[in-house]
């Protein structure tokens, strides 16, 4: 795919910096020090997540993601911290790991960008192990019908903007069709952002 200037040059650093405010931070702290054994992160983007990872607990960590420009930034952070990750340059719809492989699945704030969810998901399916958990995080549609509507008239120009991104997917159900049981389903806004992109699901999904 041949990318554009915008593409390859401002979205990397939008996301980055939309992805890096202080509230979605905070949330990164409650989910990422949680994963274990051998890890998949899907959509690891600029790579956000690695400094809230608890290593001591940590076998290997896969970070996918079709974006290469965000890769490489994931990778100055990963050395910058002196972690080891295996990159995995590839959307998810296709893993390339061997079938019960994974313990733990992480995704943050990437359902929202993946075009088609279930196939993700179908393929993450294969990769882990029966007793492995996606920890997610994710923002969605919001309970509040004024919210709602205003995310449901602005998702077609925000997907133009922010790489594929949908404010307005309900994640708990998406996982909940794709056979995922989901424990500790927490959800609320987060504080100062807006609430179009501000209503966070977070738990542990398993099979
Ligand atoms: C809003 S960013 C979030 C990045 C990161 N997960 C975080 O928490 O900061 C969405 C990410 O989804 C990734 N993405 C888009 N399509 C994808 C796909 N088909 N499979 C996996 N990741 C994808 C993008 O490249 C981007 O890194």
């Amino acid at each position: 795919m041949i990318k554009n200037t915008y593409e390859k040059y401002v979205l990397p650093k939008l996301l980055d910096t939309c992805c890096s405010t202080k509230p979605v931070n905070y949330q990164r702290k409650k989910i990422v020090p949680n994963a274990s054994g051998t890890i998949l992160e899907i959509g690891i983007g600029s790579g956000l997540n690695i400094p809230f990872y608890n290593f001591s607990n940590i076998d290997k960590v896969y970070g996918l993601d079709p974006s290469v420009e965000l890769c490489e930034k994931a990778m100055i952070k990963a050395k910058e911290l002196n972690v080891n990750i295996d990159f995995l340059i590839n959307g998810a719809e296709e893993i390339k790991l061997k079938s019960n492989s994974i313990d733990t699945v992480l995704i943050t704030y990437t359902l929202c960008s993946i075009p088609n969810p279930d196939d993700a998901l179908k393929e993450i399916k294969r990769v882990m192990k029966s007793d492995a958990n996606i920890l997610f995080c994710e923002h969605g549609i919001a309970p509040d019908i004024k919210v709602s509507k205003w995310q449901n008239r602005i998702n077609p120009l925000w997907g133009k903007l922010f790489g594929g991104c949908s404010i307005n997917r309900d994640i708990p159900k998406i996982l909940n069709n794709s056979g995922f049981k989901i424990y500790n389903l927490k959800q609320m806004y987060l504080p100062s952002t807006p609430k179009i992109v501000g209503y966070n699901s977070w738990g542990t999904a398993s099979l």
